[in-house]
């Protein structure tokens, strides 16, 4: 059962692993599965994953159920007092941030819900991406997955990212949309230390090798996976699925690598 977080010893930085990419592309299975496999780490990591889809996926597939959304908390704070950056305003939207995150079994997991109205957010939002990112620092892993497109990232969520993976799958569209969001990822105001693609959904008849003649930087391939698929169709959760999954190991393998270099 879901129950409140309790504020956590403050870390020097989290990693955040960002996900994005096409939509339908994979993003919140391996947002999913990248969560699993940093639990199953030893020496306990503390986590925080993120939910950055306006059409909130992660937390079922995680087997969570949120306790509340920064949407409503930036709503309300907007609807009190428009513009107002005020010390009392801004404790009371740290307190409402602290009471939106979901404390799960073993990480924590914050919820933004849907994007903001017609109405100027300016405010609201400067002060939430202030929040955000000092949250951040209470963790050793943040994972965001995000809603399909690139263009959200900076504006709703961190200006910070460790390794932004673009999930993509291995066709001629997938190498199309992965290319585009590849592009416009090194053009938004974020620090990105490093980006690349995950071919997702490989089958046998489309040989990673074949993918190597593009110029983007390749992080890995996860295969098709039919138990992965069937699960998840049933409403199964990431901790549903075998250890030695195909799919799973395959992620296992690909974070593995990068946290190594990220450590080097
Ligand atoms: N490697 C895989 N093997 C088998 N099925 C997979 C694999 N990766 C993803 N899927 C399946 O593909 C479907 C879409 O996955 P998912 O919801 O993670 O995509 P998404 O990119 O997050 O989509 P959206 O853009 O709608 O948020 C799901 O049914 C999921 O189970
Ligand atoms: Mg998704």
């Amino acid at each position: 059962m879901a129950k409140m977080a309790v504020p956590r010893r403050k870390f020097e930085m989290a990693t955040t692993i960002a996900i994005g990419g096409k939509g339908g592309s994979g993003k919140t299975t391996l947002a999913a599965m990248i969560v699993r496999l940093l639990l199953s780490r030893e020496g306990k990591e503390t986590i925080l994953a993120v939910d950055a889809d306006p059409n909130s996926c992660l937390a079922s597939m995680l087997g969570v159920q949120p306790v509340g959304t920064i949407a409503d908390i930036r709503e309300d704070a907007r609807a009190k007092s428009p513009g107002s950056a005020g010390g009392d305003r801004l404790r009371s939207l740290e307190y409402n941030i602290q009471q939106a995150i979901t404390e799960a079994d073993g990480f924590d997991l914050l919820v933004m819900g849907r994007p903001e109205g017609p109405g100027c957010y300016c405010a609201v939002n400067n002060m939430l991406r202030k929040f955000l990112d000092q949250l951040s620092s209470r963790y050793q892993f943040v994972i965001i997955d995000n809603e399909a497109g690139m263009e959200h990232l900076s504006r709703r969520t961190t200006n910070n990212v460790d390794i932004l993976c673009i999930v993509a799958e291995p066709t001629p569209l997938g190498v199309l949309t992965a290319g585009r969001i590849f592009e416009l990822a090194k053009k938004l105001p974020l620090s990105v230390k490093e980006i690349g693609v995950i071919w997702n959904n490989n089958r046998v008849d489309v040989a990673c090798s074949d993918i190597d003649k593009f110029e983007i930087p390749q992080l890995g391939c996860v295969p098709f996976d039919k138990a992965v698929f069937d699960a998840l169709m049933k409403g199964k959760t990431v901790f549903d699925l075998e250890d030695n999954t195909p799919a799973l190991l395959a992620v296992s393998g690909i974070l593995e690598r990068r946290l190594n270099a990220e450590a080097e």
